[in-house]
C-alpha cells in the first residue's frame, strides 16, 4: 500500500493505548529489516530519516527505498523526517513524498519555535503531511551534564500546553530524561512530568532516545501516553556488531552480501523485539 501519514497511525495508537515504533533508516538493508519485522509482527511502522542518514544516502534515495517497501507491504508504513532542521528541509521532504516531517525548533525560544512550527504546519496541512515538533532539549549522551542542569532541559508541562494550543501539531517530542546514543548508566525517566504533560496536552507524545531505555520504563511511558517511540542506536549496534562478527570469523570474506545479510537479520530481530515491547504487534 502507499506510504501513510504518521497522524493516522498515532490516532489508532491513541485509541488502542500502544505506541508505534519509529525506526531510523540509513540504507537498503535497514529498510528491509524494518519491513520484515513489521510484517512478521503484523505491526504498523514508521521509517524515519535523520540528518546523518540524509547526508549519507540523500532524501531521494531514502524516499525511493521506503516507498518501495511500503508498496510491497501488507502493513501500514509511514516515512518521516527526523529532527528536521529548517522550513526548507521540511518542504523538500514534503515535495519528494515523505508523509510526515519533524520540525525541530527546540533550540529556539518558545515563540520562535511556535512560529517556525506553524509555518511548516501551514504547508503540511494543505498536503496531508503530518508534523512533529519538539519542546525541551533531548541531548546526546549526557555523561558530563549535572542532574540539575539536565532537568533544566526537560519539557515544562505548562509550556507544552501553551505550545499545543498555539500550534495543534500531530505529535510532540518531549524531554523527560532520555538522550540520543548509547547510555553509560541506566536512564531515569521523569514519569510525573510525563503524566502532567499528557494531562495538559491532547497530542500524541513522542519519546526520542529510546535505545537502551529498559523495556519496563518504555512500557510505563506508553501506559502514561507515549504513542511514538524512536529507535536508532539499538539498530546500528545490532547491524554493525553482526558485520564485525562475520568479518572477524571470516577475515578473508570479500562478498559484502555475506557481511550484510546477517546484519540485516540481526536488525530485524531487534526491531521485532521492540515492536512487541511497544504493544503494536498485531495492530496493522
Ligand atoms: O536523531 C537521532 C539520530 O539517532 C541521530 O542520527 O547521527 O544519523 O544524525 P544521525
Ligand atoms: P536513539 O538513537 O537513542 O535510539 O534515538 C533515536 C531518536 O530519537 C531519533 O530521533
Ligand atoms: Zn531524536
Amino acid at each position: 500500500m502507499p506510504l501513510v501519514p504518521v497522524k493516522e497511525l498515532l490516532q489508532k495508537a491513541q485509541e488502542g493505548n500502544y505506541a508505534v515504533g519509529a525506526f531510523n533508516v540509513n540504507n537498503m538493508e535497514i529498510v528491509q529489516a524494518i519491513l520484515a519485522a513489521a510484517e512478521a509482527e503484523k505491526a504498523p511502522v514508521i521509517m524515519q530519516a535523520s540528518q546523518g542518514a540524509i547526508k549519507y544516502a540523500g532524501i531521494e534515495y531514502i524516499y525511493a527505498l521506503a516507498n518501495l517497501a511500503a508498496n510491497q507491504a501488507t502493513v501500514p508504513v509511514a516515512l518521516h523526517l527526523d529532527h528536521g532542521t529548517s522550513f526548507e528541509q521540511c518542504m523538500k521532504c514534503i515535495r519528494v513524498g515523505f508523509t510526515s516531517v519533524m520540525i525541530d525548533g527546540s533550540k529556539y525560544p518558545l515563540e520562535e519555535n511556535i512560529a517556525l512550527t506553524n509555518k511548516v504546519l501551514e504547508v503540511a496541512r494543505a498536503t496531508g503531511v503530518s508534523v512533529e515538533a519538539e519542546l525541551g532539549k533531548i541531548g546526546g549522551t549526557e555523561d558530563d551534564i549535572h542532574v540539575d542542569e539536565r532537568d533544566a532541559f526537560f519539557t515544562d508541562p505548562e509550556e507544552a500546553r501553551y505550545f499545543a494550543e498555539k500550534t495543534g501539531v500531530d505529535a510532540l517530542a518531549i524531554s523527560i530524561g532520555t538522550a540520543h546514543g548509547q547510555y553509560k548508566g541506566i536512564p531515569k525517566l521523569d514519569f510525573p512530568r510525563l503524566e502532567k504533560i499528557v494531562s495538559l496536552v491532547n497530542i500524541p507524545i513522542v519519546l526520542h532516545g529510546s535505545s537502551g531505555v529498559p523495556d519496563e520504563a518504555i512500557q510505563e511511558a506508553i501506559r502514561l501516553g507515549v504513542r511514538k517511540v524512536n529507535i536508532d542506536t539499538n539498530i546500528r549496534e545490532a547491524f554493525t556488531n553482526a558485520c564485525r562478527q562475520v568479518v572477524m570469523d571470516n577475515p578473508k570474506e570479500i562478498d559484502p552480501r555475506k557481511v550484510l545479510a546477517p546484519a540485516r537479520e540481526a536488525a530485524t530481530q531487534v526491531i521485532r523485539q521492540k515492536i512487541r515491547v511497544f504493544g503494536s504487534s498485531g495492530k496493522a
